[in-house]
């Protein structure tokens, strides 16, 4: 007998002797608890109540301190329930392993910045090692909702404002986590997330109503769910939002139609937390009998935290409101995904010896590849090492905010700040911190002020309206800049920022982000030149925050005015030119690329020849022409310039990420085909049109450098 036949017997043996009250049970996630509920909590899983825990504590957990994880007492839990529930199912144990478990990796923003997706894998093979050694079997990773609005607390969850960027790591995480096969010690489900619009939310403000058009739907926010599942990820978390007025946890639309029946999406949806009770807020449910009623026939299998189906499911079944079909199709599917998982013949963490100093080698490998060189005016980097410095800003001695949000097992005490890291560098007679830039230290060479965003200001339930620096570090870096001497700004932030106002003061900028465990190493690394900046912005820093939302994959209006990413002068503001301060796919190396033109190998396609998968190739000279060597990021976007519906004026469909060492020139080749010259129309069906398209490569989403293709 083949397995899957084997192992649907086996379900519907399960099922066919479970209670209503079981069934519901393994619907049923309760979040860990305190040690004094802990007896309680062990009796629910003894009756068969629960079918899953949540390893955390609190609404926000990603920036609620949570103790180490005791392995003893999952083990513990998982007896109880392999061995004293009705039906012996084991529990499923997830936890938001977010961007590293003990070992701390950038936050997603900041590895998207990286371009490297192998690495970003690798990462993952690591996170999902460590977390699992810890008891966990399933991360709440990844993120996967594009946002354009760095006001929202959450933009530093993801991967910014691109769904090409978004399917490259929703991919990777995927792969990452789940490696070669999910029953293989080492190895975490993942679980895609939000689904869907939650990175929409107005204003950015978090939980916030979302409004996007079937036409942005399809193009935009599904791209990187749809390469999710494609990789296999079997659990999807539904969005606490409103989308278009449905809340989504209510909605059969988005996670049946949209989710199961168009993305093909086969495995478990879990709501957010308390997600179904909150139906009652979002005023489409009276009570949590309702909302159970309409959580579970929408589409959510498992419930989060707030026992409504547990509570409330079997009356609304005995009332006829739910069926038991699909009770049992739920079920089915929680159980399918345990199996798959091995569970049942695995059911307990057994620990064995991690390498946290490889982890933590890769960890800085990342953070070094995520941070992008903004500024470096007059070649003030790399730093010389017989450079005297002064050090300013209390960032250089902050480390809990260099994990950023949602580092729950990090340590913090393992964590190297930015004066240590600079102490590792240079001689002590050559490095002088001065926190507040009191002193009047004259014989200094270069000033480097670190920065640091609080990592309370980011991640969830932490929108801001004031996306700048502090006062504090306004009032240090004015301090700083009468010195006269060469300035440059280390940023250790978790969000994009608005850079007019800032970026002024200083001759260099390295945008170190929320890097992780190891950023303050890799930063100082990247500052003495011992390793090259390659960093690229997978999200637009405006100039201003009323000129959001600003990004790059935007349309061309009727009016000249508006014209590409508010290029054109005077613009579409009378007080300020809202064109980006820093665009999308930009950041600088030590050296100067020189791209060539891009040439087609053919002049003229058809429609029915891409269709039937024809490919073409386009191809650019890049040259390092400058005096070191650089690791660029050669980005291509299209546009599509006549079409039914207006498309956006540039669209990132590939990148290559190239060595050159100092004087080297080499040939990039792209082909191109059907995915990349297509988009879905507003019914979501694949759209290929005839007429011409520009193929744009070069260094960021601004270049010029194009050819034409005709596409007949
Ligand atoms: C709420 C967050 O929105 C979600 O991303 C997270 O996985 C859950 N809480 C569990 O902590």
């Amino acid at each position: 007998m083949d397995m899957k036949k084997k192992s649907e017997d086996f379900i519907d043996q399960v099922l066919s002797e479970m209670t209503l009250r079981e069934k519901f049970g393994q619907l049923t996630q309760l979040e860990t608890v305190r040690a004094e509920q802990e007896e309680e909590l062990k009796e629910k899983v003894r009756r068969g109540e629960v079918g899953s825990i949540l390893m955390s504590v609190g609404a926000t957990a990603g920036n609620t301190p949570q103790g180490d994880i005791n392995t003893d007492f999952y083990n513990e839990l998982q007896k109880i329930a392999v061995e004293e529930s009705p039906h012996g199912i084991p529990l499923l144990f997830g936890r938001d392993v977010i961007h590293g478990h003990r070992t701390v990796y950038p936050i997603p923003l900041a590895m998207a910045a990286s371009f490297d997706f192998d690495l970003i894998r690798n990462c993952y093979r690591e996170i999902a090692e460590e977390a699992a050694n810890d008891s966990v079997h399933w991360s709440f990773a990844p993120m996967l909702d594009l946002s354009r609005d760095p006001r929202w607390g959450r933009i530093i969850e993801g991967y910014g404002e691109d769904p090409f960027v978004g399917s490259q790591m929703a991919k990777a995480v995927v792969e990452g986590l789940q490696g070669n096969a999910l029953d293989e010690v080492g190895s975490v489900l993942a679980c895609a997330k939000h689904f869907v619009g939650y990175g929409a939310a107005e204003g950015g403000r978090d939980y916030c109503h979302a409004e996007i058009s079937d036409y942005g739907l399809y193009n935009y926010y599904l791209p990187a769910f749809r390469e999710a599942i494609r990789a296999g990820a079997l659990t999807v978390m539904s969005s606490f939002n409103d989308l278009n007025g449905e809340p989504i946890s209510a909605s059969r639309y988005y996670l049946t139609e949209i989710l199961r029946d168009y993305l093909g999406f086969n495995g478990f949806v879990v709501s957010d937390y308390a997600a179904v009770h909150q139906l009652i807020r979002n005023g489409v449910a009276k009570d949590d009998r309702e909302a159970t009623e309409l959580a579970l026939n929408a589409g959510v299998d498992m419930d989060m935290w707030d026992s409504c189906y547990i509570n409330e499911g079997e009356r609304a079944v005995r009332e006829g409101r739910i069926s038991v079909e699909t009770v049992d199709r739920a079920v089915k599917k929680i159980l399918r995904v345990k199996l798959a998982k091995g569970l049942f013949t695995s059911p307990y963490c057994e620990k064995k010896p991690i390498d946290y100093a490889s982890h933590r080698e890769s960890a800085k490998a990342l953070a070094a590849k995520s941070a992008v060189l903004l500024k470096n005016e007059g070649d003030v980097l790399p730093l010389n090492r017989s450079a005297k410095v002064l050090l300013v800003g209390e960032g250089a001695t902050e480390r809990r905010s260099l994990h950023g949000s949602w580092a729950l097992d990090g340590k913090v005490d393992e964590t190297p700040n930015f004066y240590e890291a600079m102490q590792e560098k240079l001689p002590i007679n050559q490095l002088h911190y001065d926190k507040n830039c009191e002193s009047n230290i004259t014989d200094a060479d270069v000033v480097v002020v670190a920065l640091c965003e609080d990592h309370y200001s980011s991640g969830e339930n932490a929108s801001i309206s004031h996306i700048s620096i502090t006062d504090y570090e306004k009032f240090i870096l004015k301090r700083a800049k009468v010195l006269g001497k060469k300035l440059v700004g280390v940023f250790f932030y978790g969000r994009p920022i608005a850079m007019q106002g800032v970026a002024e003061y200083f001759d260099a900028i390295l945008y170190a982000w929320h890097g992780g465990c190891e950023v303050a190493r890799a930063a100082a690394d990247l500052l003495f030149g011992d390793c090259l900046p390659c960093g690229r912005l997978p999200v637009t820093f405006p100039r201003r925050a009323t000129h959001l939302p600003l990004y790059y994959n935007c349309y061309s209006s009727g009016h000249e005015v508006n014209s590409y990413y508010g290029e054109c002068l005077p613009g579409c503001y009378r007080d300020s030119h809202a064109s980006p301060y820093y665009p999308f796919g930009y950041g600088l190396s030590y050296s100067s690329i020189r791209y060539g033109s891009v040439l087609c190998d053919r002049a003229e396609l058809s429609v029915s020849e891409i269709q039937a998968g024809k490919r073409f190739c386009v191809s650019v000279e890049v040259e390092n022409v400058g005096m070191r060597d650089a690791e660029e990021t050669v980005q291509l976007y299209i546009c599509d310039k006549v079409a039914k519906i207006s498309r956006p004026l540039r669209e990132l469909k590939s990148f290559r990420k190239i060595f050159l060492k100092k004087g080297e020139a080499v040939a990039v080749s792209f082909e191109l085909g059907i995915n990349d010259l297509g988009y879905y129309n507003k019914k979501g069906e694949f759209t290929l049109e005839a007429g011409d398209f520009d193929v744009f490569i070069g260094e960021n989403c601004l270049t010029k450098n194009k050819v034409t293709v005709s596409l007949k």
